[in-house]
């Protein structure tokens, strides 16, 4: 078991970097977010890896490439559909709404995302960038029109279809398959003025992503980390925080505001 010296040298640290990210954020005024789906957790949502997640139970090759759904677009469209249903049962959780909050106290922001959740904007998030698309969205497969789209659930599942006739798709990135590039383009060019850029709730192991917080270092702006557990970028960025991004983003923007 841990003793008492440990136990207080991990929870001193916590603080201390706690602290270190108000003074970081206290004197910025162009911040820069990246997410994953650690942010979704604390609302129910499965992450990708780590403890209990999905590429433990379910198959790339078989769901999220562009020849699995070639192959059996019922198949991955089933997936989808129960993914929109958990979503649909889940609400924004802290960290989302503490977002919101960081957004309106600085005058530059931008949030990239790489869930495809919506919870972002569901809790209020304005300048948000998805960088691996929306669930709730999907794409013609034939004339690439873009339409919202919920499946209605309880009901018989048909594979969804345009007007045109063409099979839509759900408008997420699957491996294999290119990012939107304006949203790569922006979020680089947003860089170029960001101060400070912080990290949250995602493995960075998904690319091009994952290049974002090396960029991010090149560059010289101040990084912050919170993760459940350490990444592969733990040791170069300035304060990595273990931690939920439900407990500690919350007691970071009130630190904030009461810092004024
Ligand atoms: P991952 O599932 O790879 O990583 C989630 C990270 O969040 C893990 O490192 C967890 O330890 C951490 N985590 C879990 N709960 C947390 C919490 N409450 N607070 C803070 N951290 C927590 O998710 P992503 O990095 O987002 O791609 O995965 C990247 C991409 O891989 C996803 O966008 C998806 C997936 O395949 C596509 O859909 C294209």
């Amino acid at each position: 078991m841990f003793n008492n010296k440990f136990v207080d040298s991990v929870l001193n640290s916590k603080e201390e970097s706690r602290h270190k990210c108000v003074d970081i954020l206290k004197g910025a005024t162009s911040v820069f977010v990246m997410t994953g789906a650690g942010v979704s957790a604390e609302s129910g949502v499965p992450t990708f890896r780590g403890k209990d997640g999905l590429w433990k139970n379910y198959s790339v090759q078989d769901l999220a490439t562009p020849n699995a759904f070639k192959r059996n677009p019922g198949l991955v469209w089933d997936w989808y559909h129960w993914r929109q249903s958990i979503i649909l049962k889940a609400q924004p959780n802290a960290a989302h709404y503490a977002l919101v909050e960081l957004e309106n106290r600085f005058g530059r922001f931008l949030l990239l995302t790489q869930n495809v959740d919506n919870l972002h904007r569901r809790a209020g998030s304005k300048r948000v960038l998805e960088i691996h698309g929306n669930i709730f969205r999907t794409r013609c497969c034939k004339c690439g029109k873009l339409l919202s789209y919920t499946a209605t659930q309880g009901a018989p599942v048909q594979l969804p279809q345009c007007d045109c006739g063409g099979l839509l798709r759900p408008d997420v990135v699957w491996f294999g398959e290119a990012i939107p590039q304006t949203i790569w383009t922006e979020s680089l060019e947003y860089l170029n003025t960001a101060q400070v850029a912080v990290f949250c709730g995602t493995s960075g192991v998904v690319w091009p992503a994952a290049a974002i917080p090396g960029i991010a270092i090149e560059r010289g702006i101040t990084t912050i980390e919170i993760n459940l557990e350490p990444t592969p970028f733990s040791s170069i960025v300035d304060v990595s925080i273990i931690a939920k991004a439900g407990d500690i983003l919350p007691e970071i923007v009130h630190e904030l505001s009461v810092s004024r």
